[in-house]
Formats: C-alpha cells, structure tokens, sequence
C-alpha cells in the first residue's frame, strides 16, 4: 500500500520491542515508522517505578523522530506498533493524539483491522489547525 513497505516497519518495531523496559506491565510495545525524510525511526515502552511517568513506544518513536538524521519538520509516513506477540497493537488515546500531530489525517497505521490512515483512527481529532482558527 503507497509504496510503504510494511515488513520493514513491523521487523523494526518488533525489534524495539524486545528492547522495552517494561518490568512493571510485563507488556512490552514497540513502535517503527518511515519518516517523510526516508528514515526508519522507532521506540519501546519504558516504565517508571513512579508508575504514571511511564513513557509509551510512540512517545520515544516521537523523541526518535527528532532525534539524530533530523532537520526541519519530519512528517510521520506510516507506523506500526506491536505488542509482545510481535502482532499489531493499537495505540492508545494519548497516543493516537501524538502520531496525528506528527503525521496528520493521511498518516498510515497499521491496525489490528489492517492499514488505516490517521482520519479513521482518530476522527474529529483536535489538533494544531485548531489552534490556528
Ligand atoms: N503502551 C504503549 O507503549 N503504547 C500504547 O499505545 C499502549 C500502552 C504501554 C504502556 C505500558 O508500559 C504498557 O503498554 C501497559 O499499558
């Protein structure tokens, strides 16, 4: 699907996940992307013993993103996101809101109900146009 090769993103973010620091959960998540930049960026979970302060794989996929190769605005292309069965594993709201800020209506997700784009996932989405209107 548009030219994105998914068997790159899942072996990326089950590798991500195998690196999660999740010893409260014991649920590992890892999360990969191809960056409009042509990067492939990803994160793992990591937990906090103050639990609340955890960080989700998309928040450190986030941090990736403007991590080293960055320049300018990076633009999320397609993500996925698995759990410790290597299978696809939905974002939760809080993440569904970072990947729209950073990947928009048009980003692809890889969902449990296959790929969809951004506007499926999280429709209505509040957003940085909001801000602007
Ligand atoms: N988790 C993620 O990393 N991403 C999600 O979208 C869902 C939940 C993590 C947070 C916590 O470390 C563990 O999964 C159990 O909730």
């Amino acid at each position: 699907m548009s030219g994105v090769d998914w068997e790159v993103l899942r072996t990326a973010a089950r590798e991500a996940m195998r690196r999660a620091y999740a010893p409260y959960s014991n649920f590992p998540v890892g999360a990969a992307a191809l960056v409009d930049d042509g990067r492939v960026v990803s994160g793992c979970n990591v937990e906090n013993a103050s639990y609340g302060v955890g960080l989700c794989a998309e928040c450190s996929l986030v941090s990736a993103l403007y991590g080293p190769g960055a320049s300018g605005r990076p633009r999320l292309v397609a993500v996925a996101v698995v759990g410790g069965d290597g299978e696809p594993l939905m974002p939760c709201g809080r993440c569904r809101q970072l990947l729209w800020e950073h990947g928009g209506p048009d980003m692809l997700l890889e969902t449990t109900r296959g790929v969809r784009p951004m506007a499926d996932v999280l429709p209505d989405a509040f957003g940085p146009d909001d801000l602007t209107s």
